[in-house]
């Protein structure tokens, strides 16, 4: 495409208006940022223009630099003009117009334009930390001195997309203008603007700087420590914004820029680039054409009023969504809503939900007795108990009930989807969509496709997961799923290295030491020991081979059920949910380990991480062999959105690739044949690694 097409300028009664036109989002992609420096340079030519509007063609203003060009070779000499500096000094005034969004170097641009005018949907951000970076056109220096360092400060160390009415509020946005008519107001706006002077630049604007004290930058680098460890891209964030607090603007650039390219690419940098890509790519399903009709959704209905039938429904009542939930008893009904009703509460009591909104999400769950008042509604989720006996009637209840073309769905963690489907006369219908726990609260939305769930079925499951505020990806119906399956030889390893020596405490610490927000043994714990007890008996009875955990057992049998009751791997003081390391457990380990006759010596902490790790890279590698996911990334997906997997590591496969596939299949297989069955290298791993093939770009040929 020649830059002329991207970027155009056309005169309007004495207002050049500038269109950038690189869809679907105007990223600056090479071209672009000469065109709109031409188009400046033209405008500016032109006795008959006397001043400019800069706006963006279809869906948004601009959303940034293109990230798929970030490591590579830079289009441009390194002296080229920049458009920012361009517009910056640009003798007659520059409006930009928004709309969509103005992020990263869009935002940059907008605050290189002397003025700002916005619809009321538009988003501005400098997003950049969120994909390992700082802003690296001017915006740690710009915008410091014009919403003041602290405003500034919170806006680039946490990359969130301010509306425009709170982005006019502190000054970004001098402007806001009705939703339908940016163009037209914004041409009017220019033409107000047009003879004044001297020009309001924010580069010659060092009033608000005062505020950046030292303090400020001490109080901000402490109030992210936990948040931000093993991560570089806040501090280098807020190190620039200091930089504009004690250096004049140009050498603040100046300071701006290094930062930013010692940081673009980092490890952290990027592995948070292709979490970006891979979670777009999930969304993408290449069995299914893009435009398949979805079926309509307006209306919900859940099945089953416990825990995460509940959290299901605060979800759709979240979004907007009108949701039914029904259960078998008034009371387990009214048990469920009254759990809703104190989990929102909490959010009010916390600050982070208003007590009107609290009531207007309530006041769309409607809890109703009889399938019969659920019929017409547009998708059902069934979250009843994880019983095969259970479900079956109760699958015969939503077929006889639901209106045709219903969408039927499953939440269930652990059964066939096939069989729930095979209970109804139209298993086409059926799918899997698997939350996870609180349901209201994790993104990760797995949708499972069962042996006849139809295209649309399972298209209109991955768009309503995103409709819903989560993230969604595609499972092959595995016992597991992909999210669980993979992740089970994590959980598994995690326990046997008790049995060699490790303790609780060591492995968690770890797992947060590399990145997870709580260890895994506190996890369980929060999840309660009973059900992974439960589950392991079950398991131990279908699978002859299936690898004990007498330790974990031991500690249910205990009566050491976790949180819920003060005592798990942990022990927990009344009220408080600190773990503390607790000496019965480390009797009940060392006991049970002499009985089994295992020799006990000291982990590492590499050690502990790779047992961990590896063994589910091997479960992974042996799902996509199956043909139960599509893609290595969407592995990654899963991780990050399901077990808070720290995302500056990229995810499980990614994190695994800055090892080698080489030295992932060879300690692999020696654990093979330290360990016996349960390590087998999966086949798809040493195809890779013979090849040198990284385990991010394995893929399936297609879903089975
Ligand atoms: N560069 C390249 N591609 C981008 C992009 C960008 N900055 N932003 C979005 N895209 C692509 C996406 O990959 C996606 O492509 P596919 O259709 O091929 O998958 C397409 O645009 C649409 O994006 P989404 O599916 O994400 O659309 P959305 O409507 O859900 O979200 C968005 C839109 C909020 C802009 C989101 O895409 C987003 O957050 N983009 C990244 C914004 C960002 O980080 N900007 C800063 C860039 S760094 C920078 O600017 C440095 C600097 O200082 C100069």
């Amino acid at each position: 495409m020649s830059e002329r097409e991207l970027v155009r300028f056309e005169s309007v009664d004495g207002i050049g208006v500038i269109t950038i036109d690189n869809p679907p989002v105007n990223a600056l992609s090479p071209g672009v940022p000469e065109g709109i420096t031409a188009a400046i340079d033209r405008g500016n030519a032109d006795p008959g223009v006397r001043a400019m509007v800069l706006i963006g063609a279809g869906r948004s203003f601009i959303a940034g630099a293109d990230i798929r060009q970030f490591g590579k070779a830079p289009s441009r000499p390194a002296n080229a003009r920049r458009h920012y500096d361009v517009t910056d000094d640009s003798p007659k005034p520059v409006v930009a117009a928004i709309h969509g969004y103005a992020l990263g170097g869009g935002l940059e641009t907008a605050l290189a334009c002397h003025y700002r005018v916005a619809v009321p949907s538009a988003k501005v951000g400098l997003p950049e930390v969120q994909i390992g970076i700082l802003p690296g056109a001017g915006g740690t220096q710009r915008l410091p001195r014009l919403i003041g360092p602290k405003a500034a400060l919170d806006m680039i160390v946490s990359g969130r997309h301010l509306p425009a009415e709170e982005a006019h509020r502190l000054g970004i946005i001098d402007e806001v203008v009705p939703e339908a008519q940016l163009r037209d107001a914004a041409i009017a706006f220019a033409r107000r603007v047009a003879d004044k002077r001297p020009l309001p630049r924010i580069r010659d604007n060092d009033e608000k700087l005062a505020e950046g004290t030292a303090d400020l930058f001490e109080a901000t680098r402490k109030s992210i420590a936990r948040r931000a460890r093993n991560q570089r891209a806040p501090y280098a964030c807020i190190e620039a914004v200091e930089a504009a607090c004690t250096l004049p603007f140009d050498e603040g650039c100046a300071r701006e820029r290094k930062l930013f390219e010692e940081q673009v690419n980092s490890d952290e940098a990027r592995a948070l680039r292709y979490a970006f890509f891979a979670e777009r790519e999930a969304a993408k399903l290449p069995h299914i054409p893009r435009e398949i009709e979805l079926r309509p959704i307006k209306t919900a209905a859940v099945v089953g009023a416990g825990t995460m039938g509940g959290g299901i429904a605060m979800s759709f009542a979240d979004y907007g969504y009108p949701v039914k939930i029904t259960d078998a008893t008034q009371e387990a009904l009214d048990r469920g809503m009254a759990r809703i009703r104190s989990n929102y509460e909490t959010s009010v009591k916390r600050g982070s939900l208003a007590a009107e909104e609290m009531e207007k999400r309530l006041a769309r769950i409607e809890p109703v007795l009889g399938y019969d008042k659920i019929a017409d509604c547009d998708v059902v989720i069934e979250a009843v108990f994880e019983q095969i006996s259970v479900k079956e009637e109760v699958w015969k209840e939503i077929d006889a009930a639901m209106k045709p073309g219903a969408l039927l769905y499953t939440n269930t963690s652990g059964i066939d989807i096939d069989i729930m489907a095979n209970v109804t006369k139209r298993p086409q219908d059926v799918a899997g969509t698997h939350f996870f726990a609180p349901a209201n609260v994790m993104k990760l939305f797995e949708v499972v496709q069962g042996t006849k769930s139809a295209p649309d079925v399972i298209a209109s499951a991955m768009d309503l997961g995103r409709k819903i505020g989560k993230v969604s990806g595609l499972a092959g119906n595995t016992d597991g799923f992909v999210a669980n399956r993979s992740r089970a030889p994590f959980s598994t390893e995690m326990v046997i290295m008790l049995e060699e020596g490790a303790l609780p405490e060591q492995v968690d610490k770890v797992m947060v030491d590399f990145g997870y927000p709580v260890g895994p043994f506190v996890v369980s714990d929060i999840s309660g020991l009973d059900i992974g007890y439960d589950t392991r008996k079950r398991r131990a009875a279908q699978y002859p081979n299936y690898r004990k955990l007498p330790i974990a057992d031991r500690i249910v049998e205990a009566g050491r059920l976790g949180q819920k009751n003060g005592k798990g791997w942990y022990r927990y003081e009344p009220g408080d949910r600190t773990p503390h390391p607790d000496p019965e457990v480390a009797r009940i380990i060392k006991e049970t380990a002499a009985e089994l006759g295992i020799a006990q010596h000291s982990f590492t902490d590499d050690e502990i991480l790779k047992r961990m790790l590896f063994a589910s890279v091997n479960e992974a590698c042996k799902i996509l062999d199956e043909g139960k996911a599509l893609r290595a990334s969407d592995v990654d997906v899963m991780w990050l959105y399901g077990f808070g997997f720290p995302r500056y590591r990229g995810g499980l496969m990614f994190w695994a690739d800055t090892i080698g596939v080489r030295e992932v299949y060879n300690q692999i297989a020696a654990w093979h044949q330290r360990y016996g069955e349960r390590w087998a290298p999966s086949p798809l791993l040493r195809r890779l690694a013979d090849a040198g093939t990284p385990l991010r770009e394995a893929k399936a040929e297609r879903l089975r």
